[in-house]
């Protein structure tokens, strides 16, 4: 079974480039779009535990590994999951996994990362919150009680020990040049992987290159922006409407070719069954095509995925240190 377009980790193991992504897509619609997505042909699934349907990821996962994709095996499939932010203290990173994979019904992941550099105040024990809520707070929406007692590192040293059997490769996601740089110096070890948000509108350029050298693989996520705004999808985007009707494209197919340029890895999410196969169709662009894409970014930058600002309820952090997030009361602890 051929993974498609790949590139290898500094584990050694090889992740597809084009991969699916599983946020918000809701009990009902999910096992359908992952099933559909494998016999579409992706090869690597974005999954995580605070997405809340992994046991239904798990019956797509069963049933195309059960004949519903033909020939299709576990060890054709890149899957990645993620700890959650409930589940940072060291001595629960490694039950954590075990209780990830019984809920998607596998033996391994091929990466499990740190979702996000902060830690939420809630004891991993069967039954515990995702969502912790502080008793008090003047926020509409209340405020998430945030565990300042825990370092990135310490969680991330608990995750390099984790068994290599259970999880192939370990890395990140939401993490900036400084927190990466803190786990390489308390650990040694380097992330396989950063997850972060990436787009035409957020091209990063400073954490990739800072990636690059340290041999720290990206994968972009919300490619086509968000939808938790009311601000359109960055397939609605002039300059990409006008590449892709150059190129006889789509705008998604425009994005997420885009997107892999340089290596990186990309994880474009749909329930929509026309969807998945348009974003599957790989095309090549020009080097003019991405150098006018890259300049969105840096005439029209926005992040989107800022928990301060973005998150119902809100996470009183200071992640990404961004202007919206200088007046929250915690920071990422390094
Ligand atoms: N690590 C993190 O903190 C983090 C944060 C955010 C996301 N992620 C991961 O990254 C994945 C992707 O990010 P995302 O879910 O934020 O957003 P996204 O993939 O950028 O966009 C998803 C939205 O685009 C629509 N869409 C998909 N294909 C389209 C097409 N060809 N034309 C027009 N619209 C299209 C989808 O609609 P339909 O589904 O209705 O078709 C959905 O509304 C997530 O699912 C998750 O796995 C990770």
């Amino acid at each position: 079974m051929s993974l498609g377009r790949t590139v290898t980790l500094n584990t050694g193991a090889k992740i597809p480039q084009l991969g699916f992504g599983t946020w918000q897509s809701e009990p009902g619609q999910v096992e359908k779009a992952v099933l559909h997505a494998l016999k579409t042909g992706y090869r690597h699934l974005d999954l995580a535990k605070v997405y809340g349907n992994q046991k239904e990821v798990a019956q797509a996962l069963k049933e195309a590994f059960d004949g519903g994709v033909s020939g299709l095996k576990r060890e054709d499939v890149f899957i990645t999951s993620k700890l959650w932010n409930s589940q940072h203290r060291p001595e629960h990173v490694s039950a954590a996994l075990d209780e990830c994979l019984a809920e998607l019904g596998l033996d391994y992941l091929d990466l499990y990362l740190v979702h996000f550099p902060v830690a939420f105040d809630e004891p991993n024990q069967p039954n515990s919150k995702l969502f912790p809520m502080q008793e008090k707070s003047d926020h509409p929406d209340g405020d998430v009680k945030m565990f300042d007692g825990i370092s990135i590192v310490d969680t991330w040293k608990a995750m390099t020990q984790l068994p290599k059997s259970k999880a192939r490769s370990v890395g990140v996601s939401n993490h900036s040049k400084e927190h990466l740089q803190a786990l390489i110096d308390g650990t040694g070890v380097t992330p396989a992987a950063n997850q972060i948000e990436r787009h035409p509108r957020l091209i990063q350029p400073e954490l990739i290159q800072f990636c690059k050298d340290k041999n720290i693989h990206i994968t972009a996520y919300s490619a086509f922006g968000n939808n938790m705004f009311d601000v359109p999808l960055l397939v609605t985007h002039d300059k990409i409407k006008e590449i892709a009707s150059r190129v006889g494209a789509t705008p998604a197919q425009v994005i997420l070719a885009w997107s892999q340029v340089g290596g990186h890895s990309v994880i474009p999410k749909s329930v929509t069954t026309s969807r998945i196969e348009e974003n599957f169709k790989e095309i090549e662009l020009s080097q003019s095509d991405i150098d006018a894409i890259n300049n969105i970014g840096k005439t029209e930058p926005r992040r989107f995925n800022i928990p301060y600002v973005a998150n119902k309820p809100r996470w009183p952090v200071n992640m990404f240190g961004t202007p919206e997030e200088k007046d929250a009361p915690h920071k990422v602890i390094i």
